[in-house]
């Protein structure tokens, strides 16, 4: 069964030949290993890679940590915290932390930004209850998580002592390289690996995604068979037009050509707002260089029709959208008729928030499309682990195709290296002694 669906029909763009072909072979050099990156394409095969024992190691260790923490704090940035994020907000109650009985230990993020406020309000919040903590970094020298761990870690082990301690904190990390390897082995944390050949944005399925995951109780045995089927549909050898992501990476370059600069994710679930944040470092950091790429950008609606609404029907024609469509709601709530009827709402009686929702998106869909939006629709049956390990594929495998149609290597990011010289120069870290002088000249 294929999970997603893929409409092009109202995109405007019929793919010629040569863009089948091209996109064919694009797909086919992911899997030859044999295109630019060619180090990092360890995730293409990754799903089908993920045995029962790994899932097993996996739960295993979750299961220690939510008998002990009630909040389990995972530590990350970038491709080591928006997988996760993504798919534990998808998955979750919206309103779980209203809820008295909490049956779940609660998975909170730390290490994704530098905020003094953040950090102090977070030690607050964890002062009533039992933590843990999950650290995950492949290069194990990111700034902003090992500031947060360094910070977690001192709470863990003022309240528990050291040996306790390393009952409590697990690393995810490279194999043998980097400070949190180190330190992982020093105090004797578990830890589990992410493999060498997986860049941070395209690991939410290795122990990077998948151990907050299956600690916060979500069902990692089946994300990972949505991505294994996934990966199944989108093979080396798959026909175009039978291939999603191929199609969809296609289209994408069409209306790149054609002067659309900007592709807009959208969804009418608030439950997966994170999945486009997961979605906009995947391909933000796979093709913004070389002075081109698209710009991802991403709206929840309906509530951003009441927001950038305004300018995705009328402003400056560089748009277009793609939809992330979700066919079936888990839940039921229908509209009831009010005898007064004084909002005039008595026409959508008997009907379910879902069909309104739906026609609303049908509505939006023809409206942007009329204003010079293509629009491009993925739908997934229902929002569960299943469809979302299948959607995670789906644009990690669109995402290689689609930078090896623009012509960049997809799997670097060299860009994000500029910051980090400025503020290392900037904080007299040593080694930056020239480049200190010159910064704070610029001042
Ligand atoms: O995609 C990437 O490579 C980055 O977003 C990294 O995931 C991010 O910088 C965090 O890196 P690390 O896991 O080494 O701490």
């Amino acid at each position: 069964m294929n999970a997603i669906k893929l409409d092009i029909s109202k995109s405007g763009i019929a793919v010629p030949a040569e863009m089948q072909r091209k996109a064919e072979e694009a797909n086919a050099l992911l899997h030859s290993k044999k295109g630019a990156g060619n180090d990092f394409l360890g995730w293409v095969n990754l799903p089908s890679s993920i045995d029962a024992a790994q899932i097993e190691a996996i739960r295993t260790q979750a299961a220690k940590l939510r008998e002990k923490a009630e909040v389990i704090v995972c530590i990350g940035i970038g491709g080591s915290y928006l997988g996760a994020k993504a798919v534990l907000e998808a998955m979750s109650d919206s309103f779980k932390l209203l809820h008295k009985k909490q049956t779940e230990p609660v998975v909170l993020f730390a290490g994704q930004n530098i905020s003094e406020d953040y950090t102090a309000e977070l030690l607050d919040a964890l002062k009533e209850y039992s933590i843990a903590a999950i650290v995950i970094s492949k290069s194990g020298t990111t700034t902003e998580p090992a500031i947060a761990f360094r910070i977690i870690k001192a709470e863990i082990e003022k309240r528990y002592g050291k040996q306790e301690a390393a009952e409590r904190i697990v690393a995810v990390t490279d194999q043998a390289r980097g400070a949190l390897k180190t330190l992982s082995t020093n105090e004797g944390y578990p830890t589990f690996v992410i493999p060498d050949d997986v860049g941070g944005r395209f690991s939410v399925l290795t122990p990077v995604g998948l151990l907050p995951l299956a600690a916060a109780g979500v069902d990692i045995a089946e994300l990972v068979r949505g991505a294994q089927d996934m990966e199944r549909a989108t093979a080396d050898g798959v026909p175009f037009a039978e291939n999603p992501s191929a199609v969809y990476a296609a289209v994408r370059n069409m209306l790149y050509e054609q002067g659309k600069k900007i592709e807009i994710l959208a969804s009418y679930e608030p439950k997966l707002q994170y999945v486009g944040e997961w979605w906009k470092q995947l391909y933000g950091e796979s093709e913004g260089k070389q002075s081109k790429g698209i710009f991802p950008a991403s709206v929840t609606l309906t509530a951003d029709l009441h927001s950038m609404g305004q300018y995705i029907q009328e402003g400056e024609r560089q748009l277009f959208e793609t939809v992330i469509s979700v066919a079936a709601p888990a839940r039921k709530v229908v509209v009831e008729a009010d005898k007064e009827n004084l909002d005039g709402l008595n026409f959508l009686a008997g009907k379910r928030i879902s069909q309104i929702n739906r026609m609303a998106e049908l509505g939006v869909q023809l409206a942007h499309v009329d204003g010079g939006v293509p629009n491009l629709r993925v739908e997934i049956p229902a929002i569960d682990e299943y469809a979302i390990g299948a959607l995670i594929y789906f644009f990690e495998k669109a995402c290689g195709i689609s930078g090896y149609l623009l012509g960049v290597n997809p799997f670097d990011q060299p860009g994000v290296e500029a910051y980090k010289k400025n503020m290392f120069a900037l904080l007299d870290k040593p080694g930056y002694e020239e480049a200190s002088k010159a910064i704070k000249a610029r001042l």
